[in-house]
């Protein structure tokens, strides 16, 4: 098996709590794998070395939460909601009207765009959840779509209750009939539970008949306002808990004393021009916390992980370590993987080299390109 040696590497984020942090460093990749970390001066031999001529390396980004499988856009909803309109979530119904009349092709093709965008930009993880079919079949068919793109397929038919539908009758549909026709494509379930939505019970039913059904749970919690989602979340073991923008104390306590990441959407309150979550409070609390888009044509249109990056930082006082271990470990652990989110011996050959020194800059340089190269598995991505 041929090696490859990324050598002068001026700083390398490892994401691994034991050493997080190399300067002068190198790795080997072998197999898709890395295989070795360390200094340059101690790096092994290998077939082929790619200098990275003092630019900074970390782990490609997990964005673990993204909604790609749409049609339409929301321009005109955004451009009210900048005049001073509030988002209540009720545009989700014009998206999911576009994405039930746009064919299968359609709609893989808009998701592979997205994809490729969010590849260009560092990342190399991504979950993909449906939620704008809201009928059997098309639920079903955003989750195919999902699934040739990405091992992390979300089914979110609890995304609202249908224009026209009565509310137990669809939570009846989801946990019934539309489960089973997604559940082979899926790999998690999730809920959007808040006022407007679905409440805590029905949350509950539905993420009870997801795991039954094979699936793990993650719940878009506590978004709009306080409600019972992030609890729910914690109680079912769910591995996320999403947005986390308005919390009690017996929310953050929930969050720090079970194994659920909060996953902040930083996207989402810049897009709607709302309070960002408390992550000092979260953090300081112990909770595990994660950084991800929330890519979609609503609340947060941006595929970007840096520019989440940046406005955790400068928006939510988090540091730029914090944010980029939130944005890479972070989203791993949300999504239960130990392959991805870190670079080092076993870990999958997953990099960023950043056109800088330091991942400070993807917050010290907000909206300039900084990606330089992106590794997944081992291979470089053109
Ligand atoms: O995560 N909150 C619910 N779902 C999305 C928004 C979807 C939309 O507005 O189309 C979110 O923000
Ligand atoms: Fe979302």
């Amino acid at each position: 098996m041929r090696t490859t040696l990324i050598d002068g590497i001026g700083l390398l984020y490892t994401g691994d709590p034991e050493r997080e942090e190399i300067e002068g460093a190198a790795l080997v990749i072998e197999d898709g794998r890395v295989a070795w970390t360390g200094e340059a001066g101690r790096a092994p031999d290998a077939d082929e070395r790619v200098d990275a001529a003092g630019r900074c390396v970390i782990p490609g980004f997990v964005d673990s939460h993204a909604h790609l499988v749409f049609a339409g856009d929301r321009t005109a909803e955004f451009g009210a909601r900048m005049s001073g309109e509030a988002y209540t979530g009720g545009g989700i119904r014009t998206t999911v009207a576009a994405t039930r009349a746009a064919s299968d092709a359609e709609l893989a093709a808009r998701a592979a765009a997205l994809v490729a965008e969010m590849n260009a930009q560092g990342t190399t993880t991504v979950e993909i959840k449906s939620g704008y079919g809201l009928t059997v079949e098309d639920e079903r068919r955003s989750l195919e779509i999902a699934a040739a793109l990405t091992a992390e397929t979300t089914f979110l038919g609890a995304h609202v209750v249908p224009a026209g539908a009565d509310p137990d009758a669809y939570v009846r549909l989801v946990t019934g009939e539309m489960l089973r026709a997604c559940a082979p494509y899926a790999k998690w379930v999730d809920v959007f539970c808040e006022r407007g939505a679905f409440d805590g019970d029905q949350t509950r039913e539905i993420l009870t008949a997801g795991i039954k059904a094979g699936l793990r749970g993650r719940v878009h919690a506590n978004q709009l306002g306080e409600g019972p989602g992030v609890r729910i979340a914690c109680e079912l073991g769910a591995a996320s808990a999403d947005h986390c923008t308005h919390l009690t104390d017996a929310d953050v306590d929930a969050l720090a004393t079970s194994g659920t990441v909060a996953t902040l959407l930083p996207g989402a309150e810049f897009s709607t021009r709302s309070p960002y979550p408390d992550a000092r409070r979260l953090i300081d609390a112990g909770v595990t916390v994660a950084l991800a888009t929330d890519c979609n044509p609503g609340s947060s249109y941006t595929s970007s992980m840096p520019f989440c990056v940046a406005l955790a930082v400068r928006e939510m006082r988090m540091t730029p370590l914090e944010a980029v271990r939130a944005a890479t470990r972070g989203g791993a652990h949300a999504l239960g993987r130990a392959d991805v989110g870190w670079v080092g011996p076993g870990s999958r050959a997953d990099l960023v080299v950043l056109r800088a020194p330091s991942y400070v800059h993807l917050a010290y340089r907000p909206g300039v390109p900084l990606v330089h190269q992106v590794f997944r598995g081992g291979l470089l991505l053109e």
